[in-house]
């Protein structure tokens, strides 16, 4: 993981948060050779490097945009590139290439799943959804391009509570894959739904105990929490949003430190966004921060091999991909 360049570490227990100060604006933070060479191969290539909020600061720094899923699926429907270099996990990538079919999309390390994507398996969906077909099936973006070629409509967490209410009122939902997500979107609209029991193997392993253990350290942060946290802590959080949310209402609040229950990689673009405030991660019962495995298998050294050599590539077959883009296009045009 990319660690700060200084952080404050208590030595009461593995699971005391890290804490992450203001970057000093005075101290220059040049790029690395690495880095550079990514620059100049993106250049080369005529492509457009896309990151998501978690991945690692060495990345983040060189990319043309660093957002939530929801504006990454934008970023990558409107871009004119011909070549889309997605620093995130694979079905972030999948999504570029639907909206994108034509275009080179590659994925610097393939095997950067998502063990929410993995909760729901194709097979077993269109299975549930023979036994059930009257059901209108919402999927969350974090699902593979076959769910999404069997589902009526996209969400992310920045948009899901708006798309829910847009469904018609005499459907019965199927919201997969994530049961969390669903539970707090149902709770925001009042709209009952069956969930699919899956779930974000990293927040999910958040509790309240660690959160508040947080919290009686920075009294005064508000508790700032991503939807896919079960509901105890999500309860207890001052606000549940998306990872871009979080960087208006950090901004926006006059507090001068929070405590940020997501992925760790979310707070270098706090960091650099929001000058002058301090970042406690969110702590485990385990662990001070909370790095999901899968968006930290990307490297900007795997960025630059992927820019020269243009592999790994995302690759769907035309039909899943003309499945998958009629439900992504209906998100995108009701969250505008
Ligand atoms: P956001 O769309 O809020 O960035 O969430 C993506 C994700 O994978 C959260 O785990
Ligand atoms: Fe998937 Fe969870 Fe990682 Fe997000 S944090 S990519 S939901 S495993």
């Amino acid at each position: 993981m990319s660690f700060p360049d200084t952080y404050l570490k208590d030595e009461v227990s593995t699971a005391e948060p890290l804490v992450f100060p203001p970057l000093d604006p005075h101290v220059p933070r040049p790029l690395s050779p690495v880095q550079e060479e990514v620059l100049r191969l993106k250049r080369e290539r005529g492509a457009v490097i896309l990151a998501h909020n978690y991945q690692v600061d060495e990345i983040q720094q060189v990319a043309d945009f660093v957002g939530d899923s929801l504006g990454l699926a934008y970023k990558a429907a409107e871009t004119a590139a011909e070549v889309i270099a997605f620093c995130g996990v694979h079905f972030m990538a999948e999504t570029a290439k639907i909206v994108n079919p034509t275009k080179t999309v590659l994925l610097p390390e393939p095997a950067a799943g998502c063990s929410l994507s993995d909760s729901c398996p194709a097979e077993q969906l269109a299975a549930y959804k023979a036994a059930h077909p009257n059901l209108y099936v919402a999927a969350y973006i974090n699902c593979s391009a076959d769910v999404k070629a069997i589902s009526d409509v996209i969400c992310t967490s920045g948009n899901a509570a708006r798309i829910i209410g847009l469904i018609p009122p005499d459907r019965e939902i199927l919201f997969v894959p994530d049961q969390n997500l669903g539970q707090w979107v149902s709770k925001q609209t009042g709209r009952a739904m069956r969930l699919w029991p899956g779930s974000c193997y990293a927040h999910v392993l958040y509790s309240v105990r660690a959160i508040e253990n947080a919290r009686a350290r920075f009294p005064s942060a508000p508790v700032v929490a991503h939807p896919e946290c079960v509901e105890a802590v999500r309860d207890t959080a001052d606000i549940v949003c998306s990872t871009e949310k979080m960087v208006a209402y950090c901004r926006e609040n006059p507090a001068q430190t929070f405590i940020i229950v997501t992925e760790t990689g979310m707070i270098n673009r706090l960091r650099r966004e929001v000058p002058g405030k301090t970042f406690v991660a969110g702590p485990t019962d385990s662990c001070g921060c909370n790095d999901c495995r899968f968006m930290k298998m990307n490297s900007i050294e795997k960025l630059r091999d992927c820019l020269l050599t243009l592999e790994p590539r995302v690759e769907l077959s035309a039909s899943i991909a003309a499945a998958a883009a009629a439900p992504i296009q209906r998100m995108l045009e009701w969250s505008r």
